[in-house]
């Protein structure tokens, strides 16, 4: 494709060295720059399991990546596949691999309608209210139970918004309306008082869209019956012809921060019309940036999370026909273009926050 065999594996082997973006992150004042991942063995690696080694060279990497997050193996439907059956396994493997790189680990997800264990849903038709609260909180208090002490942060309720701002009407929210939110966070609180606590979703990403202001009614509905929720997760699955700007991004950072300790972009990827050529290379450049910038100008922005970094295990060829390359490397482990133009962003920004400290010492000092 773009490198020759011998020079691809030059730049392979070279790549844990000049790894950066978690050391850049830090240095322009974010708490990190990290990357989710998968167990091996799920469907997105199926069919490259010879390409793990280098994955797991830059996965591994302290400088490139100082948190993760895993895609699916906290998900409902692996961590409570029967009822009160609970399996650890496929959470593990990222909880374990965050442990021995140490990377910050963000836990995903306590309360979604996707990716339900079958029989949350079979369940469907006869849930009341009573057992359907007491099972959220059972799958509470076991999962972040038993990762209690090692989870940053979690989100706790992932994509409860619809497209336009309402709540989505999902099996939680047919049986129990907006209470099952702020069943979720109450008893995430009590579970386990040191993690950062999370709304999570997607499309909350500009600042006059009707579904921010859904998030916004949101966090202000659990402020307002006295719930501690600490932080909004914007996911920010970008489309690299449309994105948002870093100042619509500035912008709705802002607008969180006024409800909400921390902001982070939390499942970043920026999908591109295949095939790749220059230009929509460009596009996606520019959507990376502007949330590299974005994160570093909003205050309370703590992080960044790519929604795994590899083209082949990203999430958005299945389910969107005809598009790819969401990621930072390739199938053959060049980087994308994106990749050093987020490294110009955090030296840029990292430098003008290193002349305004200097400036401000300069003037303390001078009283
Ligand atoms: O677990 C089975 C495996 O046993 C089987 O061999 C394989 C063969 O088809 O399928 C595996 O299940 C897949 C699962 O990922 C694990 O790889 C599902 O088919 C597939 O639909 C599922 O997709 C995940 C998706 O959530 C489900 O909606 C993606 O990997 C995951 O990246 C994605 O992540 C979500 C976030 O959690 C929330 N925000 C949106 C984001 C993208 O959809």
């Amino acid at each position: 494709m773009r490198l020759s065999t011998s020079l691809l594996t030059a730049a392979t082997l070279l790549s844990p060295a000049t790894a950066q973006l978690d050391k850049l992150a830090k240095q322009a004042g974010l708490k990190y720059f990290g990357a989710a991942t998968d167990t091996p063995g799920q469907r997105e690696r199926a069919p490259y399991a010879a390409s793990y080694t280098q994955y797991d060279a830059i996965l591994k990497s302290p400088d490139e990546f100082g948190q993760t997050t895993p895609t699916n193996g906290m998900k409902w439907l692996f961590t409570e596949p029967q009822p009160g059956l609970f399996n650890f396994t496929e959470g593990d493997y990222v909880a374990d691999l965050a442990g021995t790189t140490r990377k910050l680990l963000r836990c995903h997800a306590l309360v979604w309608h996707n990716q339900l264990a079958p029989w949350v849903d079979a369940a469907n038709a006869t849930w009341t209210k009573e057992t359907l609260s007491a099972a959220i909180t059972r799958h509470i208090r076991a999962v972040a139970g038993y990762y209690r002490g090692r989870c940053y942060a979690w989100d706790v309720v992932n994509e409860a918004l619809d497209e336009d701002g309402t709540y989505r009407k999902s099996l939680f929210y047919n049986v129990l309306g907006e209470e099952y939110i702020k069943l979720a966070f109450r008893t995430a609180a009590e579970v386990d008082p040191g993690a950062a606590l999370y709304y999570n979703d997607y499309g909350i990403e500009r600042p006059a869209s009707v579904k921010t202001a859904g998030a916004i009614r949101l966090i202000k509905m659990l402020k307002d019956a006295g719930i501690r929720i600490d932080g909004v997760g914007l996911q920010a699955h970008l489309h690299a012809d449309v994105h948002p700007s870093e100042a619509d991004l500035v912008a709705t950072g802002q607008q969180f921060s006024e409800l909400v300790r921390e902001v982070a972009f939390t499942e970043l990827d920026v999908r591109i019309e295949m095939p790749v050529n220059d230009t929509n290379l460009a596009w996606q450049t520019d959507a990376y940036q502007a949330v590299v910038g974005a994160c570093i100008k909003v205050k309370k922005c703590v992080g960044i999370t790519l929604w795994d970094f590899y083209d082949p295990f990203s999430w958005v060829p299945d389910v969107f026909a005809g598009q790819g390359a969401a990621l930072l490397w390739f199938a053959d482990f060049s980087k994308h273009p994106a990749y050093d133009g987020m490294v110009q962003t955090f030296k840029k920004l990292a430098g003008e926050r290193k002349k305004k400290d200097c400036k401000k010492k300069r003037r303390a000092i001078r009283g």
